[in-house]
C-alpha cells in the first residue's frame, strides 16, 4: 500500500508512521510527502527515510477565486504521479477541498488532537482546558467536506490534570497520536475498515482494536 502524507509542520506523526514501517508493524510504503511549507520538518524526515519530499508553494495560486481548488488540483497531480492509494493528513494545516476529497473518498485520513466531535478546528487543547473538561484525547477519522467531521476510526483518551497548560496537554495527547495513527493505517492496509454512513466498523476486531485506545 502506497501512502502519500501531507504535512505543514514538524512532522512527528509522519515520523511515527515511518518508525512503524521501519519496525515492520505497518505494511505501507511512503510514496511521497508533500508540504505547503518549504521549511516543514516533515520534508526533512521524509528525505532521511529516502522518500520523495515535495514542497508545493501555495503563493502562485493565491488571488484567484478558485485558489484552494487549483492548489488541490496540483496536489492531486503529485499524488497520482506517485500512485498513492491512501492519503494521510499529518499536521496539514490547509483545508482540503472537494477536489481531493472526491478523488480519495474513504481513502484519506486525518489525525486531530481532540475527542471529536468535541473541539474541531484550532487551539483545541486550550479550548478543552478552558471548557473545564477532565478528559481529552485524539481522533483518527476519514476526511469528508465538513472540517474534522468525517467518520471516526480510532480515538484515544488522556486525562486533563490540575494546572495543565495547553502545551503539557498537547504533549500528552501527541504520545497517543503516535500510537493510534499507525494502527488506523494498518487496519486500512489489512482491509479491515468498513464505512457505513457515519460509522466505521472494524472487521475481526479484538476489543483493543475497536477504536478505544
Ligand atoms: C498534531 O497534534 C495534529 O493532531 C495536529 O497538529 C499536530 C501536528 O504535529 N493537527 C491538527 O490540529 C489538524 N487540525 P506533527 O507535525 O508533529 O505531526
Amino acid at each position: 500500500m502506497r501512502v502519500g502524507v501531507l504535512v505543514s509542520g514538524r512532522g512527528s506523526n509522519l515520523q511515527a508512521i515511518i518508525d512503524a514501517i521501519e519496525a515492520g508493524t505497518l505494511s505501507a510504503e511512503i510514496a511521497v510527502v508533500l508540504s505547503n511549507k518549504q521549511d516543514a520538518g516533515g520534508l526533512e524526515r521524509a528525505r532521511k527515510h529516502g522518500a520523495p519530499a515535495v514542497w508545493l508553494d501555495a503563493k502562485p495560486f493565491a488571488g484567484r477565486p478558485d485558489s484552494r481548488e487549483a492548489y488541490d488540483r496540483a496536489v492531486l497531480e503529485v499524488l497520482q504521479k506517485h500512485e498513492v492509494d491512501l492519503v494521510l493528513l499529518a499536521g496539514y494545516m490547509k483545508i482540503v477541498t472537494a477536489v481531493l476529497i472526491t478523488a480519495y473518498e474513504n481513502r484519506m485520513m486525518n489525525i486531530h488532537p481532540s475527542l471529536l466531535p468535541s473541539f474541531p478546528g484550532l487551539d483545541v487543547q486550550k479550548k478543552a482546558i478552558d471548557h473545564g473538561c477532565k478528559i481529552a484525547g485524539c481522533t483518527v477519522h476519514f476526511v469528508t467536506e465538513g472540517v474534522d467531521e468525517g467518520p471516526i476510526i480510532i480515538q484515544a483518551a488522556v486525562p486533563i490534570l490540575e494546572g495543565d497548560t495547553p502545551e503539557a496537554l498537547a504533549a500528552r495527547i501527541l504520545e497517543q497520536e503516535h500510537r493510534i495513527y499507525p494502527r488506523a493505517i494498518q487496519l486500512y492496509a489489512e482491509d479491515k475498515l468498513r464505512v457505513e454512513g457515519r460509522r466505521v466498523s472494524v472487521a475481526d476486531a479484538e476489543p483493543v482494536a475497536t477504536g478505544f485506545y
